[in-house]
């Protein structure tokens, strides 16, 4: 048998191992990943494989046999947290929270815990990055008062585990999954191997014993936690932040949810006593729109099983290059350019000429088809100086013929346009039927851009 080298490098992006340093992972191509890492095989599983020695009696189960009733769900205490895990906490899962730093993950956790331990819960916070003092500091300030909340302030694995062993929480967070070590591993903490050892610990304690597990975790300059791959493949539920730092709400949103849907969102107000949740984030998103604007549409897209209202914004202009630029923000770039092309092949106009900025207001991203039309409303009402009714709202996907097509949940997406009071809605033609019954609101079907942009100037 080989001999197992001392160290072995891991690539810190994907897990990926490797005898020798190299410069550009193989298995994900970033560059600059790999670190070195100790490798220690523990006594008698030297050299064979552990999940022989780990082996217990299972039994298979009869799958008509099986209990079908949904898994019970433990409320939060945060409405728009329990939509984005799927409608509560369940028992034994693993949720990671993850986000930039700075965004919000420590405040939500924590108003989490107060929220649980009212309810007679008791919960075990484990930081790693802050004194229990800080904690106390920040509740202080978010007037949070919890009295069956307890804080370690620890980052050794095998500590942290003894004392929730004597304690026997109902639910335990672990504020940042970086800064604990497992000592059965020498490579430092937030490393690749640490990160997911203590992940798969954390598992393991959460399905043993029932008990809701979350923990945060940073995300790296590329926006992936450290580790991505390896950590999002452990836990069942994966929960960003979303958009950046200088707005003043959050969006959660879960990628990844095994007892749930994926893509559902959340949406909070930040304040200074905290994360307030917003009942209408359509409204907050709407809040500051231009009336009588060039340049200015209203689109709906679907958020999970929520419908959205957001405004596009477009600005078309000379440009003092020879080809016009394109810059997107919210929206992707090919996609635009896409549009482009079509609305200069099929709509004549001359976009080639003109720099085009493509902007989703308030920091929203949409990355759906249905918001094709609105782009291009947008930019044909900047391109040619004239408004769109601030009471009429688009949804649709453009097609490389310059045809419109129909989209998904086409309904709800009328009606959260209706009860935003919106007068007028110009959807694909495929869609028309079953959206006349709306009261209070005109449905225009349209099959091409050309009737489009009639509707629409
Ligand atoms: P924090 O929760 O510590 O971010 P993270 O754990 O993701 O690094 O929040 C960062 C700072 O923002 C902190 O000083 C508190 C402040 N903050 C508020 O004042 N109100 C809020 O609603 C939130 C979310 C944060
Ligand atoms: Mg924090």
């Amino acid at each position: 048998m080989a001999k197992q080298p001392a160290t072995i490098f891991v690539c810190q992006n994907c897990g990926a191992q490797s005898r020798k340093w190299l410069g550009q992972c193989g298995d994900c191509g970033e560059w600059n990943t790999f670190a070195e890492e100790r490798f220690r095989v523990t006594g008698a599983a030297a050299g064979r494989s552990t999940a022989m020695l780990n082996y217990r009696a299972s039994e298979a189960y009869a799958y008509g046999k099986i209990a079908s009733d949904e898994d019970e769900r433990t409320t939060s205490g945060i409405e728009e947290f329990d939509r984005v895990l799927g409608g509560g906490i369940v028992a034994g899962s693993l949720v990671l929270i993850g986000g930039a730093p700075g965004i919000g993950k420590s405040t939500l956790v924590l108003q989490m815990a107060e929220r649980l331990s009212d309810g007679g819960m008791s919960v075990f916070y484990v930081s790693g990055e802050e004194s229990e003092r800080q904690i106390k500091l920040r509740g202080t300030r978010l007037g949070l008062q919890a009295e069956s909340l307890f804080i370690m302030p620890e980052t050794n694995l095998g500590a942290i585990m003894d004392e929730i062993a004597k304690t026997r929480p109902n639910v335990v967070i672990v504020d940042s999954i970086q800064t604990v070590f497992s000592s059965a591993i020498e490579s430092a903490p937030g490393s690749v191997s640490q990160v997911r050892e203590v992940a798969s610990q954390l598992m393991m304690f959460a399905k043993q014993t029932g008990t809701p597990v979350f923990v945060t975790g940073h995300v790296t300059k590329e926006g992936s936690i450290a580790g991505p791959k390896t950590l999002e493949h452990i836990v069942d539920t994966v929960i960003y932040f979303e958009g950046d730092r200088h707005h003043n709400h959050r969006i959660i949103r879960a990628t990844k949810n095994r007892f749930g849907a994926a893509n559902e969102i959340g949406v909070f107000e930040m304040t200074g006593t905290g994360l307030i949740a917003v009942g209408n984030p359509s409204e907050l998103f709407l809040q500051e729109r231009p009336e009588n604007a060039t340049g200015s549409v209203v689109t709906v897209c679907m958020e999970g099983t929520r419908p959205m209202l957001v405004e596009i914004q477009a600005l078309a202009s000379g440009t003092k290059f020879g080809t016009g630029r394109r810059m997107t923000q919210g929206f992707d770039h090919n996609r635009t350019s896409l549009l482009i092309a079509v609305m200069e092949k099929r709509l004549g106009m001359q976009l080639a000429g003109d720099d085009v900025f493509v902007n989703v207001a308030g920091g929203f991203e949409v990355d759906e088809p249905a918001a094709d039309l609105g782009v291009v409303a947008a930019i044909a009402s900047s391109f040619r100086e004239l408004v769109i009714s601030p009471e009429t709202a688009v949804f649709g996907e453009v097609g490389l013929t310059g045809e419109v097509r129909g989209v998904l949940q086409a309904q709800a997406r009328a009606r959260e346009a209706q009860i935003l009071g919106f007068k007028k809605l110009i959807v694909p033609e495929s869609n028309r039927k079953g959206l006349e019954k709306l009261l209070g609101i005109r449905v225009v079907g349209v099959s091409t851009l050309d009737d489009a942009m009639d509707e629409l100037f």
